[in-house]
């Protein structure tokens, strides 16, 4: 395990030069595997695959960090160039999902295209995680993450109806861990589950508690001025290296973040390559 892990954000809200959506998706190269960590919503995924280089070909698993449409929307592509992908998801990533506003509802689950792909998927290259896994040594994936602290408001405009009668508590929100000798580098989709109820769930599976790094949305948009203090200060104390918040993080905690915690973070956008030694 000496080659420097290389994670290069593919799909993000935000970038310069590259095709950019509401949405996120990550290549990640570590040790000897080639993993895309979501898809996007579909329209930004092969562009920035052309214009950043990336081998698609070449991945070993696809991870579905949850079965909202702005990160699996661009599985039919994907799956189309990474052929002997392994999937590795919870099973509720195929549940229909509504967003219920005030005179608004939209479905905001997996697209029917990234379904039928699903559904096309031989049973063999199907890894459902329902619990926390390695993907490959120094490679783990947390299944569903439990939600402990008090003040990590997880609700939302979520529902698993039209009629808005069932929360949905986005069970499949998962993340990623990379275990590096200076701590591990943490990898969130939308980080629905509260990225403290997630840093916690990741220490206590992976037996290491160095924070090294996190990168990806940390759905703060909705974040009370508790819930971001509290989780300012927890950060303090996990005292990541670099920070790289993105995609669904919402623009005002960003700059929070950056005030409170200052040059470790760093705003996360399309094209960037990550790496470290
Ligand atoms: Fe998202
Ligand atoms: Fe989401």
């Amino acid at each position: 395990m000496t080659d420097p892990l290389r994670i290069t954000l593919l799909v993000d809200n935000r970038g310069t030069d590259v095709a950019t959506e509401h949405g996120l998706s990550m290549w990640i190269e570590a040790f000897d595997q080639r993993i895309l960590f979501d898809t996007g919503q579909g329209s930004a995924l092969m562009p920035n695959v052309r214009q950043l280089g990336i081998d698609l070909s070449g991945a070993s698993a696809v991870v579905l960090s949850h079965g909202h449409y702005d990160h699996t929307g661009g599985l039919s592509a994907a799956l189309g160039m990474a052929r002997e992908a392994t999937i590795h998801a919870h099973p509720d990533v195929l549940l229909p999902r509504y967003s219920i506003r005030p005179g608004a509802i939209r479905q905001i689950g997996i697209p029917a295209g990234a379904r039928a792909a699903f559904d096309s998927l031989p049973p063999t290259r199907l890894r459902w995680v329902e619990q926390p896994t390695h993907l490959a040594p120094g490679i783990g994936i947390t299944g569903p993450i439990p939600r402990t602290t008090s003040y990590e408001d997880t609700g939302g405009p979520f529902f698993l109806d039209a009629a808005g009668q069932l929360p949905d508590p986005i069970t499949d929100d998962l993340s990623l861990w990379l275990e590096t000798p200076q701590g591990l580098v943490v990898c969130t989709g939308c980080c629905h589950a509260g990225l403290v109820n997630t840093l916690n769930h990741i220490c206590a599976v992976s037996g290491d508690s160095r924070i090294r790094a996190i990168i990806g949305g940390l759905h703060l948009l909705n974040a009370d001025e508790t819930r971001l203090a509290t989780t300012i200060e927890a950060l303090r104390t996990f005292n990541p290296g670099l920070i790289v918040p993105c995609h669904c993080t919402g623009d005002a905690a960003m700059e929070r973040l950056a005030r409170d915690l200052g040059e470790r973070v760093r705003f996360g956008t399309a094209g960037q390559v990550w790496e470290f030694d």
